[in-house]
């Protein structure tokens, strides 16, 4: 029975399928079964590993499966594996047959196409993943407690960060979901907002005029130069970094940053300010070493750390590309998206809550909850930065 169920269904779940009369009279054949033979049989059929990914890992589109077995999900030290039907299919009966009943409309989006490329899945995996967190939140997240037991847990053993989350949440028994996203497969391309948010700031930065002693915020990482050809590399400038214009040929700027950066190593990375890690840009050696292009004035020494600084600047050539003359609307954009990423999980804290070298820390903690490309995610950091409690007049 099973056998004949997965071939009925690997003929249906074939690319390219056109809806004919032939598979109408195959689905109500399956239907025939479902509801009037073998019910139950039937029914444990559909409850397999098997079955789901014979629509879940198609060439196509092998996304979820190939990411659950990255997890420990997949693979631990006791040897348990959790299969789709484990954390998908609820073992309460009625919920069960609610489960299929809904399933039966999956089967349909099978025949519309709806997931089976990885461009349709990833544009559609942020309302199905919210499909399943509603169900889980409202279950309480059943199917994880099927196996995980609040009970229990040994609170000695666990790391600090877990138990002092955990605790609390076990009094509660709060459903599970609400913490752990993304634990079997990777979050949704749509969380991110900012996938439009950089390519729309560079379409804005199209309509910049540079003028000699004029001010420029980059809008994502940039190259820099060492010549007006722009064909010796100098490093790369961050994300929202303010330049000064002071030359200019065909295609390119000849800018000046200005910031600090430690006396110790190779002096590479310059900062905004002393004694502050806001990253401005980060030079080669070779530039970082060559007078031509930094130039150092007064030296501090930092109380707090005790390491030496020093003011400099940096003349260095770039395109002319991808600035803007203002900051703002770097900073709307990246406070959109701090809200839309951040806010998942927990209320997002206020960018003030922290100072400005407390937030990298904070931030890149949080990196593998959220899918940011790295120009995304210099900037928000950037905008938590500049928002923090040091630069916040509350302070
Ligand atoms: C006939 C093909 C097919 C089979 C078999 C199938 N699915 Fe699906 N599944 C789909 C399609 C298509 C969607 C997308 C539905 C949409 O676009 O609204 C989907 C969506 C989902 C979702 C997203 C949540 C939701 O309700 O929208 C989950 C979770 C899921 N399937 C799990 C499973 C599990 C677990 C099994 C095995 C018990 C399974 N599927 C078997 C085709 C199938
Ligand atoms: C079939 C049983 C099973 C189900 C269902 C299940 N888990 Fe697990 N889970 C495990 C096992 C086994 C481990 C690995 C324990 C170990 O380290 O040996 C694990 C590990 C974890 C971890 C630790 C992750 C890590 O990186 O160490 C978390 C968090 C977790 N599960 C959450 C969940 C949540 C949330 C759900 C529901 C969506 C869930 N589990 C469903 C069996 C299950
Ligand atoms: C209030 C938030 C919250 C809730 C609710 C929650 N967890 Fe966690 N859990 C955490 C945090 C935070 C960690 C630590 C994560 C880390 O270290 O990366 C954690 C860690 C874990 C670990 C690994 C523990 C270790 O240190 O070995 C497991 C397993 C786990 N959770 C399972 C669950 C399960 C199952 C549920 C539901 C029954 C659940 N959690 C509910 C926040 C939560
Ligand atoms: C350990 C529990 C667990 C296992 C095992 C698991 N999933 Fe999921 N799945 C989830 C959770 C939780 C979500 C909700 C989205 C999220 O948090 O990533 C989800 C979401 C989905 C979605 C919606 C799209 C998305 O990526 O969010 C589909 C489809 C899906 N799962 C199919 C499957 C299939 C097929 C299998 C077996 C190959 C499977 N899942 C195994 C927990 C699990
Ligand atoms: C998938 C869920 C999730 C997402 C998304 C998420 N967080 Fe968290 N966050 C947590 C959990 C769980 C904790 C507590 C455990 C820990 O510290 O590891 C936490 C803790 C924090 C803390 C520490 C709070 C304190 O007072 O010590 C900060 C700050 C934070 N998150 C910021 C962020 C930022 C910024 C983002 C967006 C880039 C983000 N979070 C996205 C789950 C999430």
């Amino acid at each position: 029975m099973k056998k004949a169920l997965l071939s009925i269904w690997r003929t249906l779940s074939r690319p390219a399928v056109h809806i004919s009369l032939g598979v109408l009279c195959l689905g109500g054949f399956v239907a025939g079964i479902i509801f009037w033979g073998g019910f139950n049989t039937a029914l444990e059929a559909t409850n397999t590993e098997e079955f789901c990914i014979s629509c879940h890992n198609t060439p196509e589109n092998d996304l979820v499966y190939t990411e659950l077995q990255q997890t420990v999900h997949w693979s631990n030290h006791s040897g348990v594996r959790a299969t789709c039907p484990d954390c998908h299919v609820p073992h309460n009966w009625t919920d069960k047959i609610a489960r299929k009943v809904q399933a039966s409309k999956e089967v349909f989006a099978w025949f519309m196409g709806s997931i089976d490329t990885v461009e349709k899945f990833e544009a559609r995996r942020l309302v199905l993943a919210q499909h399943e967190w509603e169900r889980f939140s409202a279950n309480g997240s059943l199917e994880c407690k099927n196996c995980h037991n609040y009970a229990s847990m040994n609170w000695d053993e666990m790391s600090n960060a877990a138990r002092v989350q955990m605790e609390p949440a076990a009094a509660k028994d709060q459903s599970c979901i609400d913490c752990h996203k993304g634990i079997a497969h990777a979050l949704p391309q749509g969380m991110d907002s900012s996938g439009g948010m950089i390519g729309e700031l560079v379409q804005q930065s199209h309509g910049t005029s540079y003028q000699d002693g004029g001010e420029y915020y980059s809008v994502r990482h940039l190259e820099m130069f060492e010549d007006g050809d722009l064909t010796i590399d100098a490093g790369l400038l961050t994300p929202a970094s303010k330049v000064m214009v002071v030359a200019e040929n065909d295609d390119a700027i000849q800018v000046v940053i200005s910031g600090w950066r430690k006396t110790k190593g190779f002096g590479r990375v310059i900062n905004e300010d002393f004694g502050m890690n806001i990253a401005t840009a980060s030079l080669t050696k070779e530039a970082a070493a060559n007078p031509e292009i930094v130039e150092a004035f007064e030296k501090q020494e930092d109380d707090l750390t005790g390491l030496g600084w020093e003011r400099i600047t940096a003349t260095v050539w770039m395109r002319k590309d991808s600035f803007l003359s203002s900051p703002d609307a770097l900073w709307s954009k990246a406070g959109e998206a701090y809200v839309t990423n951040c806010s998942l999980c927990h209320t997002q804290p206020a960018p003030a809550h922290f100072s400005a070298n407390a937030w990298p820390g904070m931030f890149d903690g949080m990196l593998s909850f959220v899918n940011l490309d790295s120009d995304s995610e210099a900037l928000v950091l950037k905008y938590l930065q500049k928002h923090s409690s040091t630069f916040s007049d509350h302070h």
